[in-house]
Order: structure tokens, then sequence, then C-alpha cells
């Protein structure tokens, strides 16, 4: 069975896919874009590598009928593991880290596919009483269509307060579990899988 045939089977009665839930893209949209590359966890001309739980990030991009979005631009952004974003605006007084930019860009293949190297970043404040879960903030440009959205790590104790989580009805869709360890790769490093289906491709 093809790929797509099994796509729109999974996708019940209509044969479509459900959406990706979207989200929000304020307020730490980087003002600079350093890194072009799949891997977060290293910064050009630094020797050392990100702190934290190392995370291998894959996924596809479809449109709703399980067809993929080939070539579609993909920008992540995130906090480091403290929680802190490499961001003026940011005043968390959690620590940078000197080895983490926090943003990347990479391309989907001809299968929709795409991949990334990262850590897990940190909850952190935002606001009286509000911690902000770990995630990670998505924008997909498809052929027809600009998407964004973050996504949130399966078990994290601040997903019930989180007004921007609570605020999406398909938590199912954005909200996914760390698998680990990785075959070949360092034994503490986890992997997430986190397909992204636009409306329209
Ligand atoms: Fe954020």
């Amino acid at each position: 069975m093809s790929d797509s045939k099994q796509a729109r089977e999974a996708g019940g009665e209509t044969g479509l896919l459900p959406t990706t839930s979207h989200q929000i893209l304020r307020p730490f949209y980087p003002l600079s874009k350093p890194s072009k590359g799949g891997d977060l966890t290293r910064v050009d001309g630094r020797s050392g590598q990100a702190a934290g739980q190392l995370i291998y990030l894959s996924g596809r991009v479809l449109d709703r009928t399980g067809a993929p979005a080939r070539n579609a631009k993909i920008e992540i952004w995130q906090a480091n593991s403290h929680g802190r974003y490499t961001h003026p605006n940011d005043d968390n007084p959690a620590p940078l880290d000197p080895c983490f930019e926090g943003f990347a860009v990479v391309e989907t293949d001809s299968d929709g596919a795409y991949r990334l190297k990262t850590i897990k970043p940190g909850a952190y404040p935002a606001g009286p009483g509000r911690i902000r879960p770990s995630h990670i903030h998505f924008e997909v440009f498809g052929k027809r269509e600009r998407f964004v959205t973050q996504m949130y790590f399966a078990g994290d104790p601040h997903h019930e307060q989180d007004p921007w989580l609570q605020s999406s009805i398909k938590q199912e869709t954005i909200v996914m579990p760390i698998i680990g360890p990785v075959a070949g790769m360092e034994p503490e490093a986890g992997r997430v899988n986190f397909d992204i289906v636009l409306m329209n491709g």
C-alpha cells in the first residue's frame, strides 16, 4: 500500500488527515538567523556542544490527502536547555548557552521528510505564576500555505496550565513523545517524530 493511501485510510471517514493544530508565532521569533543547517547543537567557530538532552527530531510535511509537501522550507526556533531564548526581548534571567543559538532552517525532501538535531528546550516563565512547557516553534512554508505551530513533549507537568497549548482542540497533533535511545547515536539521545499536516500543502 502506498504511503498516501495508508495516510488517507488513517484519516477516517473523510479520507483526509487531521490538520496539525495552529499555534501563535510570538514573542521570540528570531531577529537574526545565523544557522542554516539542521544541527542546532553546534555553533560555527565554537568547539563545544549545546547543553541538554539531545533530540533527533524528524517527520514529514503532508497535505490532508497524505501527499508529501516537497521542498517546503521549515524554520524552527526554541529556548536553550535553561529556558532562555537567544533574543533581546527575552528577560528570563536563565543563562544563555554559548553553544546554542536556537534557530535552524531546513527543507523537506522529495518524500516531504525533514530532519533536525537539537536539544530539549527548558520550560520558562511567562508571567506571574505561569510556566510555559518545553516546546519548539515551527514555521512551514508550503507551496500554498504558510503555517505556524509549536511542538510540545508528552508528559510535561506544565501542559495543563499552559493557555497556548490548552487553546488547541487537537493537542494530539502537537504533543509528541520522546522515543529513545536512538540506535547508533549518543546513548542519552532521544528521538521525536513530528509530522505536520497542512490544510492545502
Ligand atoms: Fe516559545
